[in-house]
C-alpha cells in the first residue's frame, strides 16, 4: 500500500542521500566498487559489502513496488471515462501519429531532433510518451525526465496542462521548477523547467545523476542559455552514454543542430494548418482609404525603397474610426519605412500609427462579427500595457460584455496566464495582446485573426564600442510565418502583418542567435562557475561562436570589477556574484551594499532596475511626468529617485493609497509591486550568501547614509563613470573611450543645468545616433578614488592609471598616497568580509 511504501521510503531515506539511491539503480556502479570505503562518505555509502547488498535489495524492491504502483495508476487513468476523452484529444493531434516511430527513435539514438509546426504537440506529448513508456514497460520510479524551457510562463503552463491530461494535479509525477517557484513531489518524474534552473543544477551535478532524459525546448529561439546549455550537454553526453538527449524545435532549421550533434537523427513531425489569408501595411492601409506609394513613383525624391503616403479619395465609408486612423498616418512620418539601414526604424510608441491600426482592425474585425480570438503581437510590456490602457478606454473594445482583452507576456501572474486559455462568454470576443512569447512557446487554442507589429524587443551588442543597445528590431522571415501560422489553428484565418510587404521582403531569414547579440559578462562568470575552462576556448564550440572581440571585452570587464584575476579565474568576489541572478554590477551594488551595512536602499535600487522602468512618460504629459519624477530626486541620481519612490509608495500603500500615489506621481503600479517582492527575494538570496544575518539588524545600520548610499552605487557601475565639464550655461559629460556623451531625456540629471559634483556614475550607455547614458547619479572625487575599480582585489595602481586622465590634482604624489593608504584598508576590510561573511564589519564604518 502506498502509505505503508512512503513511510518505508522515508526512514531509509534519512540514510541514504539522492545521489546514492541514484547511483545504486543507475549504473551498477554497487557491485563495482571497491570494499574498503565508508558510510560517511557520500560516495561510500555502498561500499561496505554488508550493507550493500542488503540495501539494494530493499531499495530494489521498493522502486520495483513503487513502479507497479505508477503503472496500475496510469492504467487506472487510461480506462476512465475523462482518460479516455482527453485520449481522443491527444490522438488528434500530429505528434501522436509519431509517437511509435518518435520511442523507437530515442530508444536507439543518444541524440535526436524533433521539428514540427507550433501546436503539433512537440511540449505536451513527447515528454509524455516519454514518461507513459517507462512507466509501462516498469521503469517508472528510476525515470527522470527533464525538460526546458525559455521562460518561466511555459515551464507553469505546460506542467499544468501535462498534469490535467494525466488525470493528476501538479507536483505528483509532472512537476515544475522556475526560479523561487516550483511543484515538485517526491514521485515527480517529469521535471518541466526553465534553462536557467537546469543550468544551476549543472553546477553541482555535473553528470546530472540520475537523469534519464533531457528534453531542451524551443532551441529555435537561440537563446543564449539555450546555446551554452547545448555546449554543456555535448560534452556531458560521452560520460553519460545511457543519457538521452531531446531536442526540440518549431521551424526548420534543424540540420544545424543536427551537425552540430554529429548527424542527429531527425525526425519531422508533419503538421496541418489551414490556409491563412495575409494582409500587409498597404492592404490595410486601402480598407482605411489611403494607400502608401513608393516615394518614386511620385517624384524622383529619395531612394527606390522609401516609402509615402499618398492621399487619395477615401474610397470606402468614412467612419468615425478611419477618420482617427488618417488622422494618425497624416502625423506619422512615413520615412521610417526608410529600409536603408535596419538601424534607422523607428520604433513603436503610443502616438506613433501603430495603435490606432491596430485599434481600427480591432473594430473592424469585432464588427464584423466573425467569430474568433485576435492575438495581437506587439514588441514588449510597456507597449502592450500602454495599449491596453487605450483600448480600455474605447466605447467598443473596453467594455468587458463584449470583449475579453488580456495581455500575454513573460512576467505576468499565473491567475492572468489561466484567463489566456479559457473561452469566454458567447458573444464576448477574446482579443490578447502578447510579446513574442505566443509565437512558438504558448498556444491560444481559438485564434483566428493574428495582428503582427513586426517587431520584437532585442539586445543587441556592438562589440566595437563595447555598447548594448535595446530596441525594437524587426523580427525574422521565420517569426512573421509563425506568427501567421497562428491564426490557421482552428479554421481558416486572417493575418494583419502592420508593414509594407517590401518590409517583410528585407527581413533576415532567421534572428541572430543571442549569444551574437548581447553582452557576455554573466555567460562568462557562468563558464567559470562550472569549470568549464578556458572561456574562450569554450564559446569556440558554440552552435556559433561569438566574436572573439566581444569575449575578450566581457572577460576584460570582470578583470575590472573584480572578478576575475589576472589569470581569469574567479575571485572571491566572483564566486559571490555567480550566485545572484543578476548583472554582475548590480550583484556587486548588492554585496557591497551589504558589507557597508546600507542594505536596504541598495535593495529597492537592484530590484528597481530589473523590473521595468516604474517611472512612466506618457508622451503627452512628457513634462508633468519628468517633474513627478524629478520632485524624488533632488540630488542629481536617478537611483536614489528611486529608492523615494518606492519608500513613498510603500508607505503609500499602508495607507491603502498606493494606487492613488502612483497616478499622482506617474509611477507604474505593477513595478512598484514588483520590486516590493523582488527585495524580498534579493534579501534571501544574500542571506543564503551568509554575507547578510538576518536576525542581526546592523546590515541596516547605515541605510540613511546618503553619501555611503551614493559610493556603493559607484562601486557597482564602476568603470561605467564619465565626467562632467562645466561651461557657462550648462555642462557637457565626457567618458575616456567615447568623448562626448548625453544623457538619456528622461534621467533626472538631464533637466538640470549644473551638477555640482565632478563625475557621473552610470548603469548603461547605449547607441542610438550619439551614444546615450541611462541611469545616472553623480558622485564626488572620493567616492570614485575609493570606490571605483576593481575593489576587493587591491589593483590601485591600475584604478589610478585608469583615472590618471582626468585626476592629475589627485596624482600628486602626496595626495595619491594618502589615497592609497586608505583604498588598501578598505580594499583588506572588503576581502576580510568576503571570506569570513560572518564577521561584523559595523565597528569599522567609519
Ligand atoms: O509544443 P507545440 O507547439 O508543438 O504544441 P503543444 O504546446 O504541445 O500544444 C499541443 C496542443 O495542446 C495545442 O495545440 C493545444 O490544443 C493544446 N494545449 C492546451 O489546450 N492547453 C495548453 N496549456 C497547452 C496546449
Ligand atoms: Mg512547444
Amino acid at each position: 500500500p502506498p502509505g505503508l511504501l512512503r513511510r518505508v521510503d522515508e526512514h531509509l531515506g534519512e540514510f541514504l542521500s539522492q545521489k546514492s539511491r541514484f547511483k545504486c539503480f543507475q549504473d551498477n556502479s554497487v557491485s563495482r566498487s571497491s570494499s574498503s570505503g565508508s558510510i560517511a562518505t557520500d560516495e561510500g555509502l555502498f561500499e561496505q559489502p554488508e550493507l550493500q547488498a542488503s540495501s539494494k535489495a530493499v531499495m530494489e524492491k521498493i522502486l520495483w513496488r513503487r513502479s507497479l504502483h505508477l503503472r496500475d495508476q496510469q492504467h487506472a487513468w487510461q480506462s476512465s471515462l475523462e482518460g479516455r476523452e482527453m485520449l481522443e484529444f491527444r490522438k488528434n493531434l500530429p505528434a501522436y501519429k509519431e509517437k511509435d516511430a518518435l520511442l523507437t527513435t530515442i530508444s536507439q539514438n543518444q541524440v535526436i531532433i524533433i521539428s514540427g509546426e507550433t501546436g503539433c504537440g512537440k511540449t505536451t506529448q513527447v515528454p509524455q510518451f516519454i514518461l507513459e513508456s517507462e512507466i509501462e514497460s516498469l521503469r517508472g520510479a528510476v525515470c527522470s525526465i527533464i525538460c526546458t524551457q525559455p521562460r518561466r510562463i511555459s515551464a507553469m503552463s505546460v506542467s499544468e496542462r501535462v498534469a490535467s491530461e494525466r488525470g493528476e494535479k501538479l507536483g505528483e509525477s509532472v512537476g515544475y521548477k522556475v526560479r523561487l517557484e516550483g511543484m515538485k513531489g517526491r514521485d515527480t518524474h517529469l521535471l518541466f523547467c526553465t534553462t536557467g534552473i537546469l543550468l544551476r543544477r549543472l553546477l553541482v551535478d555535473r553528470n546530472l545523476k540520475g537523469v534519464t532524459h533531457v528534453i531542451v525546448d524551443e532551441i529555435h529561439e537561440r537563446g543564449m542559455n539555450e546555446d551554452f546549455l547545448l555546449i554543456v550537454l555535448k560534452d556531458l553526453l560521452p560520460r553519460r552514454p545511457e543519457l538521452r538527449l531531446i531536442l526540440m524545435s518549431a521551424t526548420l532549421d534543424a540540420e544545424l543542430f543536427s551537425s552540430y550533434f554529429g548527424g542527429a537523427q531527425i525526425i519531422y513531425i508533419p503538421g496541418f494548418t489551414h490556409p491563412v489569408k495575409t494582409h500587409f501595411l498597404e492592404d490595410i492601409l486601402e480598407m482605411t482609404g489611403y494607400r502608401l506609394t513608393p516615394y518614386n513613383q511620385i517624384d524622383d525624391y529619395g531612394p527606390e525603397k522609401t516609402w509615402k503616403m499618398s492621399k487619395q479619395a477615401p474610397r470606402k465609408r468614412k467612419t468615425q474610426i478611419a477618420s482617427t486612423v488618417q488622422d494618425a498616418l497624416m502625423a506619422a512620418d512615413f520615412n521610417e519605412y526608410s529600409l536603408q539601414t535596419r538601424e534607422s526604424l523607428s520604433c513603436w510608441n503610443p502616438d506613433c500609427l501603430g495603435f490606432n491600426l491596430i485599434e481600427f482592425l480591432l473594430v473592424s474585425i469585432c464588427e464584423s462579427e466573425m467569430p474568433g480570438a485576435i492575438l495581437v503581437f506587439m514588441t514588449g510590456w510597456d507597449d502592450i500595457s500602454s495599449l491596453k490602457e487605450k483600448l480600455q478606454s474605447h466605447p467598443l473594445l473596453g467594455d468587458p460584455t463584449r470583449v475579453m482583452l488580456l495581455a500575454c507576456h513573460g512576467s505576468m501572474a499565473s491567475s492572468e496566464q489561466r484567463l489566456i486559455f479559457t473561452e469566454p462568454d458567447k458573444g464576448v470576443r477574446k482579443v490578447v495582446l502578447a510579446t513574442n512569447i505566443a509565437e512558438t512557446s504558448i498556444t491560444i487554442n481559438d485564434v483566428v485573426f493574428v495582428l503582427d507589429c513586426g517587431k520584437a524587443k532585442e539586445t543587441s551588442y556592438d562589440a566595437l564600442n563595447n555598447t548594448p543597445c535595446l530596441l525594437p528590431s524587426w523580427i525574422s522571415k521565420v517569426s512573421a510565418q509563425q506568427r501567421r501560422g497562428r491564426a490557421g489553428r482552428v479554421q481558416p484565418g486572417e493575418c494583419y502583418h502592420l508593414y509594407p510587404r517590401s518590409v517583410f521582403d528585407s527581413f533576415f531569414e532567421y534572428q541572430l542567435p543571442e549569444i551574437l547579440r548581447t553582452p557576455l559578462q554573466s555567460l562568462c562568470l557562468q563558464i567559470k562557475s562550472l569549470k568549464l575552462g578556458s572561456i574562450s576556448e569554450f564559446l569556440s564550440r558554440a552552435l556559433q561562436s561569438p566574436e572573439l572581440l566581444a569575449v575578450q571585452n566581457a572577460i576584460e570587464y570582470l578583470k575590472i570589477i573584480g572578478a576575475f584575476d589576472e589569470s581569469e579565474n574567479l575571485t572571491v568576489l566572483g564566486r559571490y556574484l555567480t550566485m545572484l541572478p543578476m548583472e554582475p554590477k548590480l550583484g556587486k551594488m548588492l554585496i557591497i551594499g551589504s558589507i557597508f551595512n546600507c542594505l536596504d536602499p541598495i535593495l529597492s535600487i537592484v530590484a528597481g532596475f530589473s523590473v521595468r522602468d516604474p517611472f512612466l512618460t506618457p508622451l503627452e504629459k512628457k513634462d508633468a511626468a519628468e517633474a513627478a519624477k524629478s520632485q524624488f530626486s533632488r540630488d542629481h541620481s536617478d537611483h536614489l529617485a528611486i529608492i523615494r519612490a518606492y519608500e513613498g509608495w510603500k508607505e503609500a500603500e499602508r495607507n491603502f493609497g498606493g494606487y492613488d500615489f502612483c497616478w499622482k506621481n506617474f509611477l507604474s503600479v505593477q513595478s512598484m509591486k514588483a520590486i516590493d517582492s523582488l527585495r524580498k527575494e534579493f534579501f534571501s538570496l544574500l542571506r543564503d550568501t551568509g554575507l547578510v544575518d538576518e536576525h542581526s539588524n546592523t546590515y541596516n545600520a547605515w541605510s540613511l547614509d546618503e553619501r555611503l548610499i551614493r559610493a556603493v552605487i559607484c562601486c557597482g557601475l564602476y568603470p561605467g563613470v564619465c565626467s562632467i565639464v562645466h561651461n557657462e550655461k550648462s555642462f557637457s559629460l565626457k567618458t575616456m573611450e567615447d568623448g562626448q556623451v548625453l544623457l538619456y531625456s528622461n534621467s533626472v540629471n538631464a533637466r538640470e543645468s549644473r551638477i555640482p559634483y565632478p563625475w557621473i556614475v552610470f548603469n548603461e550607455k547605449i547607441k542610438v545616433n550619439s551614444i546615450f547614458l541611462r541611469d545616472s547619479t553623480a558622485i564626488s572625487d572620493s567616492m570614485l578614488l575609493l570606490f571605483g575599480g576593481s575593489i576587493s582585489k587591491g589593483d590601485q595602481e591600475g584604478h589610478l592609471k585608469m583615472l590618471g586622465g582626468f585626476l592629475e590634482f589627485f596624482m600628486k604624489p602626496d595626495v595619491a598616497e594618502t589615497y592609497q593608504k586608505l583604498r588598501t584598508e578598505l580594499e583588506e576590510l572588503i576581502q576580510m568580509k568576503l571570506l569570513n561573511p560572518t564577521m561584523d564589519l559595523h565597528s569599522h564604518h567609519e
